[in-house]
């Protein structure tokens, strides 16, 4: 069977040919997850809030920043359709998986791992509202702000990125390099300004 993985070495994988660098480390990544989930214990404290998880890459990030809420709080998933093997968002949002939870009169907040053109979050935080929550909010690990093309809200931003594709913390390349515990980007677009950018959402 053809190898679709590769860790090349430190710092580089190979992910069906193409070589990702790393770019945010699971320490990066804990820092920042441990200040969102602060802030939302904090927000949320007394309502018990459920996080609504988008699958499939949600699920590390979800897991992870539950643990860093201090409160009482419930968790429930869903799914939308992916990119596939592309790396570009096709713009069409299909709902697979619905919630089980009952969310009326519920504090909710739905828990992306990135945001893109941002028309799955904005397609998904219209048909929760239809549902009555108490409240609704969002919160992504990351936001690829020059790629968004709605007007989406984002209540907890963990970073700002441009707009580069990233692999690994539970985000894949046609299904690949989920498993990685840092975050990777196509090697062609590092440069200069490329950089994450931590956010005070
Ligand atoms: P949006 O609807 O365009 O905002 O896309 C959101 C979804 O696209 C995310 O939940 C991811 O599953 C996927 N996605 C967007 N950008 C990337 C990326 O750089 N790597 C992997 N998946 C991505």
């Amino acid at each position: 069977m053809e190898a679709t993985f590769l860790v090349h070495d430190e710092q580089t994988v190979i992910i069906r040919g193409e070589r990702f660098r790393k770019y945010l480390t699971a320490e990066t990544i804990r820092s920042r997850t441990e200040e969102m989930g602060a802030r939302i214990s904090e927000e949320y404290a007394g309502k018990k809030p459920i996080l609504i998880g988008v699958l499939n890459g949600a699920f590390m990030f979800l897991a992870d920043l539950m643990r860093a809420i201090d409160i009482d709080c419930e968790v429930d998933f869903l799914k939308l359709s992916s990119y596939g093997a592309a790396k570009i968002s096709s713009g069409e949002v299909k709902e697979l998986k619905r919630i089980d939870a009952d969310i009326e009169d519920r504090h909710v907040i739905v828990v992306e791992d990135i945001v893109d053109t941002g028309l799955s979050m904005d397609y998904l935080m219209s048909q929760l509202q239809t549902k009555n929550p108490a409240s609704l909010k969002s919160a992504t690990l990351l936001h690829k702000f020059e790629a968004t093309t709605v007007d989406v809200q984002l209540d907890y931003i963990g970073f700002r990125i441009r707009n580069l594709f990233v692999v690994g913390y539970g985000l894949d390349y046609g299904q690949v390099g989920r498993n990685l515990p840092e975050i990777y980007i196509l090697e062609d677009q590092m440069g200069p300004g490329t950089e994450p950018e931590r956010v005070s959402k």
